[in-house]
């Protein structure tokens, strides 16, 4: 059986992983299962300001660099993640209103000329919308909704990675999600008719098995994103298992149709260019430590277990691929 990569490729799609550079150090057999499985990687936390900017007058590119390394030892498109985001080290909190756009500025450009030639795509921005327009940062605070047009500028004349705008929580049909959606939609409208170099849409998809999935309604937004000329690439995708039986075999079927069910309609859309799952083995996951089981059962949200054997969403992503149309 061809792996996700191959079978993805034969549909002009990608297929990877979010990953730190410390776990492939560590773990070997995710190495191999990346080189097997994987046309591209995120770097999960390793290119972050909490990484690369400890101190304001200090900037720390070990782990970027190494995972830069692996992605170039096996041909790995790399994802840069993410040079603006609200989840910043605490020196960086205390940013003034009068320093805040040339420290943005000056981070922007070490970090996107440092991976210049190597990280294939940036999240330029980060999670930056709410359900009632844009999410309160200080960027916002500070710089107001300029700070996102700048982004993307400063992006543009510092590297030729492709441009992304990276957003959570927009997949179900609560009240949250759907206004975040309009929120997402009305943004980039504004981003594309007013000329800022955006080029993609990366949708988290962090999975809730518990929550009303419209399928119309979801597959109405990716088309709209779309016809905008955007590109769609599915960055984050993991379903949290926190509410789901506690039987194993019963649980893995249920995160296998989620992911199935999800992917069937995000893949259908040919603006969608692959997928990512937030990391590969239920063994190095956030869900464990941010949304554990209350009955302390190990997590098991994505496709391989903690062994790194492939589990039924291995399969369901798969077939999801397989029966992806065509770019
Ligand atoms: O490395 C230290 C370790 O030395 C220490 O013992 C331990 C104690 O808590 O913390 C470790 O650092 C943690 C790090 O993950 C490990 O890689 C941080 O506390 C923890 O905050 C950090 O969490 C990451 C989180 O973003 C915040 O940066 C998660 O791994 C990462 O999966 C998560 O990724 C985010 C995306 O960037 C954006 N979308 C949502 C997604 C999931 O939350």
């Amino acid at each position: 059986m061809p792996s996700l990569k191959e079978i993805a490729a034969t549909k002009g799609l990608l297929f990877g992983t979010a990953v730190n550079s410390g776990h492939v150090a560590k773990n070997s057999k995710l190495a191999e299962t990346i080189r097997r499985e994987c046309s591209c990687i995120t770097a999960e936390s390793d290119m972050k300001w909490t990484a690369i900017r400890p101190e304001a007058a200090k900037f720390e590119f070990t782990r970027g660099d190494k995972l830069a390394q692996f992605a170039s030892d096996n041909g790995l498109l790399l994802r840069g993640h993410a040079l603006v985001w609200h989840d910043l080290p605490a020196w960086a909190e205390a940013i003034s209103a009068e320093d805040a756009e040339t420290i943005l500025v000056e981070h922007m450009k070490a970090v996107a000329s440092r991976y210049e030639g190597k990280v294939g795509h940036w999240d330029v921005i980060n999670e930056v919308a709410s359900p009632n327009g844009l999410r309160d940062t200080i960027w916002l605070r500070h710089l107001g909704e300029k700070y996102i047009d700048l982004a993307f500028q400063v992006a543009k004349e510092s590297c030729t990675a492709t441009r992304f705008y990276n957003e959570n929580r927009m997949e179900y049909d609560t009240w949250e999600m759907e206004n975040k959606r309009k929120s997402v939609l009305k943004l980039l409208e504004r981003l594309v008719s007013s000329g800022v170099p955006i080029e993609g849409l990366g949708i988290q998809a962090h999975l809730f098995p518990e929550l009303a999935f419209s399928e119309s309604k979801y597959s109405a937004f990716l088309k709209d994103v779309g016809a905008l000329g955007l590109k769609i690439l599915i960055t984050e995708c993991d379903v949290t298992d926190k509410e789901l039986p506690a039987d194993v075999a019963e649980r893995d079927q249920k995160i296998a149709d989620t992911f199935k069910q999800y992917l069937d309609v995000a893949l259908a859309e040919p603006a969608v260019i692959g997928v990512l799952t937030w990391g590969l083995t239920d063994a190095y996951t956030w869900i464990k430590s941010v949304r554990p089981r209350t009955d302390g059962l190990p997590v098991r949200p994505l496709p391989f277990d903690d062994q790194i054997n492939p589990k039924p969403a291995y399969q369901a992503i798969y077939d999801a691929i397989a029966n992806a149309p065509a770019r």
